[in-house]
């Protein structure tokens, strides 16, 4: 913890909030949401069902956008056009999910190349960054297999080497190893907690109460708002 507190914001959010309309009702899913995360930080997002955890990692992660309120992303405010959007998006995060959002019809080699493809880099170096990241989790020697021949695990691995082919200096992660069994989920654990080691922020949300305490800080959301947040907790600013 105290090794970020000269490190930059590279997330500020002020009085965030989130507004679902149904019908004629509004749901409420973010309210008044305050949070500021510093480069090189391994933030756990914990919180019972319906919370709020993934509507919050969304905003975050530029997939959607808050109602309400102000969100800077690494200085550069969230308040601006579906094209800038996407092009922050996809040069400074990486994404990682429970479901591992692979694409059935293509190969984990175009899979780990298609985030790439967005950044709009020559063909040769899609493919050199793409064998490279999945080098990295070892499953070099399948790039050939399509997601439905590999494990619940080789297949979590593959979204990583896809969230860590642009070099991102954030990886989000909803509910990485929800899927996995305990020793595959310790796998993968163990490759973000490396990640975090060489200088990547990580903000993960999880149910296991296990998992968010090696985490440097928890961050616990209910109805919507942040309940708690264990860097208060210490009486340290971050
Ligand atoms: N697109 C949507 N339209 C309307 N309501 C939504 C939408 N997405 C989420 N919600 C509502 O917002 C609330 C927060 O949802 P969210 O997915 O953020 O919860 P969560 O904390 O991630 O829960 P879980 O642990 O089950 O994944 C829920 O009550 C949900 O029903
Ligand atoms: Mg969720």
């Amino acid at each position: 913890m105290e090794r970020c507190l000269d490190r930059k914001e590279v997330i500020s959010m002020k009085n965030i909030s989130k507004i679902y309309k149904m019908g004629n009702s509004d749901y409420k899913a973010l309210e008044d949401v305050n949070l500021t995360i510093k480069s090189g930080e391994y933030v756990a997002i914990v919180g019972p069902s319906g919370a709020g955890k993934s509507t919050l990692m969304n905003i975050i992660g530029c997939l959607d956008t808050a109602t309400n309120g102000e969100y800077i992303l690494d200085g550069v405010n969230t308040k601006c056009s579906d094209a800038k959007l996407a092009e922050i998006r996809n040069s400074k995060i990486g994404f990682i999910f429970q479901n591992y959002n692979l694409l059935p019809k293509l190969n984990i080699l175009e899979n780990v190349e298609l985030p790439l493809c967005y950044l709009g880099l020559p063909n040769d170096k899609i493919r050199e960054k793409a064998l490279e990241s999945l080098k990295k989790v070892g499953l070099d020697t399948h790039i050939k297999h399509k997601p439905t021949e590999l494990s619940g695990g080789q297949k979590q691995r593959v979204a990583i080497a896809r969230a860590l082919a642009t070099e991102p200096q954030m990886i989000l992660a909803d509910e990485p190893t929800g899927a996995l069994d305990s020793k595959t989920g310790r796998e993968v654990l163990n490759m973000l907690k490396d990640l975090n080691k060489e200088g990547n922020t990580i903000v993960m949300i999880t149910h296991d109460k296990d998992i968010a305490a090696e985490a440097d800080r928890i961050i616990t959301i209910k109805d919507g708002r942040i309940l708690s947040d264990s860097s208060m907790d210490k009486g340290v600013m971050v």
